[in-house]
């Protein structure tokens, strides 16, 4: 397995694999790698000849108060997990490889970047769009992929490359959960044991929401109750928000009918913990 730092010997490795023929599938992470992104990786493993996977702690993703110094960060460690998956090149770029200059051009997805996430982090999925832009254009993958856990994010991306006509799939992989239902994420190592106790609530509180929509229930006011119940089994947790949305738009339905994202981000502590789940009401 190769660490590459720069954009020339990257774009150096994407020739020599397609000048063999090969197929190229694309992971992008921001590093502490956990069985999420292994999920990921086995997913491009399965799907493409040559898998490529990015760690780049994307700073122009990160609002003015939020995590970027504290972000985990463990090359070794993520080498290692990598080389285990038989990933055949890291694309590990220094911050001032990927912005060398002040950065001018921006991809933007309107309206869908302004709901859910969109409305406290602003400017978050402008950082998000852009910079998978730039890895798009330097790893010039035929599949990249994704995870429903950011299911939010995963609906962004492939809205920027149906509009833009990148010639690349995106490919979402399922969400995947600690035993407990927690799903794994980066972020989980800021929560204390006791918030760590407390965490599997927001699984359980989605979990809820769908055994209520099976049972026949489909106003989205009563499911958001349930939701809002289960939470409060919890003095520490927050939510920001709870909102049920259309697949396509992220518009809020005021009933559930056909499919409907189910998604909640809360607070635990200094954590900022998101989740979701899709029901189908047919
Ligand atoms: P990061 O948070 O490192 O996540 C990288 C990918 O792993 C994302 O597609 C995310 O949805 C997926 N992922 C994370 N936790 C997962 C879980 N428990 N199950 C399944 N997939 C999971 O998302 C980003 O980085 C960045 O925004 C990035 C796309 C790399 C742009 O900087």
């Amino acid at each position: 397995m190769r660490t590459l730092t720069t954009i020339e010997e990257m774009r150096a490795f994407v020739r020599d694999a397609r000048s063999q023929g090969k197929s190229i599938g694309f992971v992008p992470t921001m590093g502490a790698l956990h069985a999420g992104h292994l999920s990921l990786i086995r997913r491009a493993k399965e799907k493409s000849d040559v898998v490529v996977v990015s760690i780049f702690v994307n700073p122009t993703q990160f609002g003015p108060s939020e995590d970027l110094e504290a972000y985990p960060r463990d090359m070794a460690a993520d080498q290692q997990k990598c080389r285990d998956e038989q990933v055949d090149a890291i694309f590990a770029p220094a911050v001032n490889e990927m912005y060398p200059q002040e950065n001018l051009t921006w991809v933007n997805v309107e309206s869908l970047t302004d709901k859910l996430c969109g409305r406290s982090r602003p400017g978050h999925f402008r950082g998000v769009t852009t910079v998978c832009t730039k890895l798009f254009n330097i790893v010039q993958p035929d599949y990249a992929f994704f995870g429903q856990k950011d299911g939010q994010q995963a609906i962004v991306i492939k809205r920027m490359v149906a509009d833009l006509n990148m010639p690349l799939q995106i490919v979402v992989c399922d969400t995947v959960r600690e035993p407990d239902g927690l799903a794994m994420s980066s972020r989980n190592k800021y929560l204390t044991p006791e918030q760590r106790q407390d965490a599997p609530l927001i699984y359980k509180s989605l979990a809820a929401a769908r055994d209520a929509v099976d049972q026949g229930e489909r106003s989205t006011e009563k499911v958001k109750q349930t939701i809002q119940s289960v939470l409060a089994e919890s003095q520490e947790i927050e939510p920001e928000y709870i909102n049920i949305v259309d697949l396509d738009t992220l518009s809020e339905l005021p009933q559930i009918q056909g499919k409907a994202l189910i998604a909640i981000a809360a607070k635990l502590g200094t954590a900022r913990l998101i989740d979701n789940i899709i029901v189908d009401a047919n």
